[in-house]
């Protein structure tokens, strides 16, 4: 169900469970599993991913204490909290220690009970998004044109079903955007939001990241280590580039999304764990199944229903708006001369929406008065970002390849010249000091023509 909190309930009177177990009941959002003893309770958390558990503190062989030390090796962010008949400072105090979230004397209320539970997986939610804010932020997806909001109204159908998405679009479009708006408005958007890059790291570390590691499974794994899939219990799990899945982290991949099973690296048990998976890559994933890159079945468990994201060149009525949006939240004075809108409507985009946004900031920072103007705009700057199997050569709005300094190098050559080599004119005009102009001239080895020449 969608977002489901887990919970493990230990206590060694079945009547306490089975009681408790009934009250959970009334409530849909909870999953209650019960143990009662510790040998069961261990094997339900080495199976199982919790997000709270109650624990009884005396029961036979091994007491809540030490099943309390077991769910903070194995799954520290678990949040357990102790019941006791004898409410004593002593256990509270070593209890604590331990990491327990509460401490509860019984025989509880139920509404205690369930207001504890509720402040334990808040602080859960805290401990793992650490930018609280996030949540309250709202999620401004700017953008009038009919293909950006038909793909909003797909996104927010999407976000109600419990579907694994395939997000598919060229890079800077906004795909980490949608992801985050499906998990948003989904039945999850209480629980943690987990995002992991695919393509930024080699395979090892990614399966580790993913599914997490025992201690002195390879040799820098010192700690026992928890999978991001674990810390997205009942959430949303955001695979960024998946595209770049490698060959040997593809079958672990597919075997989680089946089955929601997965094992950390060197460990020997398999565990479960509930999460929705959105993925995202700006690759052709159909191709490089054809090339024999990117298993099927894997594309297929993925792409269980797609968004693709349309280039901001398709729809480029929404440029005005995007431009006003992201001036508005770096300046207060400045504003788009005019010219530049036109000039901005004219350009392709290659490197979509976040180039877009690049240019503008650029221009905040470049223009000289509060008008931006056409020469403000460094769109050739951006080009470098853009991923390069997306734009045909020669593609209308393509732009030679140049670096930075080869850019700069010229324009400097161009003002000069065209100011017969008036250094402080030239200065003025590039908005320099004549200092670090005459630096510029010295590093680029720029040379005045002689007179006659
Ligand atoms: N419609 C939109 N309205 C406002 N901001 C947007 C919109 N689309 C994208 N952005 C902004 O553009 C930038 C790029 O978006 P995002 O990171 O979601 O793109 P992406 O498709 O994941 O890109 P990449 O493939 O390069 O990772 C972000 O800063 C995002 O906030
Ligand atoms: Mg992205």
């Amino acid at each position: 169900m969608a977002g489901t909190y887990h919970i493990l309930l230990v206590d060694d009177e079945e009547s306490v469970t089975y009681l408790l177990q009934t009250e959970f009941q009334e409530f849909p959002e909870f999953s209650v599993d019960a143990a009662q003893n510790g040998t069961d309770a261990m094997n339900l958390v080495r199976s199982r991913v919790y997000d709270v558990a109650l624990l009884d503190i005396r029961m036979p062989r091994i007491s809540g204490m030490e099943v309390l030390k077991f769910i903070k090796e194995v799954s520290p962010t678990t949040q357990v909290i102790m019941l006791t008949a004898q409410a004593d400072m002593k256990n509270a105090i070593e209890a604590t220690r331990l990491g327990a979230y509460d401490f509860l004397g019984k025989p509880y209320e139920i509404d205690h009970l369930l207001t504890s539970v509720r402040r334990a997986l808040e602080h859960r939610h805290l401990l793992i998004d650490k930018e609280v804010s996030q949540t309250s932020r709202p999620i401004d997806i700017i953008g009038g044109s009919k293909s950006l909001t038909d793909t909003i109204a797909n996104a927010r159908k999407i976000a109600a079903s419990e579907a694994f998405v395939l997000i598919q679009g060229e890079s800077g479009t906004g795909k980490e955007l949608f992801a985050q708006l499906i998990h948003r408005e989904s039945g999850r958007r209480h629980l943690p939001f987990i995002a992991v890059n695919c393509a930024a790291m080699p395979d090892q570390l990614l399966e580790s990241e993913l599914f997490g590691h025992e201690k002195g499974s390879f040799t820098s794994a010192i700690k026992t280590k928890q999978g991001l899939v674990e810390v997205a219990s009942g959430g949303t799990l955001f695979l960024d580039e998946v595209g770049d899945i490698s060959p040997l982290v593809q079958p672990k991949l597919l075997r989680f999304l089946e089955t929601g099973e997965f094992r950390r690296v060197g460990g020997t048990n398999s565990r479960t764990v509930d999460v929705r998976v959105i993925s995202a890559t700006n690759k052709n994933l159909q191709e490089e199944v054809r090339a024999g890159r990117f298993r099927d079945d894997l594309l297929y468990r993925l792409n269980v229903v797609s968004l693709r994201l349309p280039p901001l060149r398709e729809r480029k009525e929404d440029i005005p708006l995007l431009v006003e949006h992201f001036l508005q939240r770096k300046t207060r004075t400045k504003r788009i001369g005019p010219g530049t809108t036109e000039v901005l409507t004219n350009y392709d985009w290659p490197g979509n929406v976040r180039e877009l946004e690049h240019v503008i900031e650029g221009a905040i920072a470049l223009a000289h008065s509060d008008v931006i103007e056409p020469k403000d705009l460094w769109m050739n700057v951006s080009l470098h970002r853009q991923s390069v199997e997306e734009k045909p050569e020669n593609a209308p709005g393509s732009i030679e390849p140049e670096s930075l300094e080869e850019v700069e190098r010229r324009h400097i050559e161009k003002i000069l010249r065209a100011n017969n080599w008036n250094r402080a004119k030239s200065a003025q005009i590039l908005g320099i000091t004549a200092k670090t102009l005459y630096l510029k001239i010295k590093r680029y080895k720029l040379i005045e023509p002689s007179n006659g020449q």
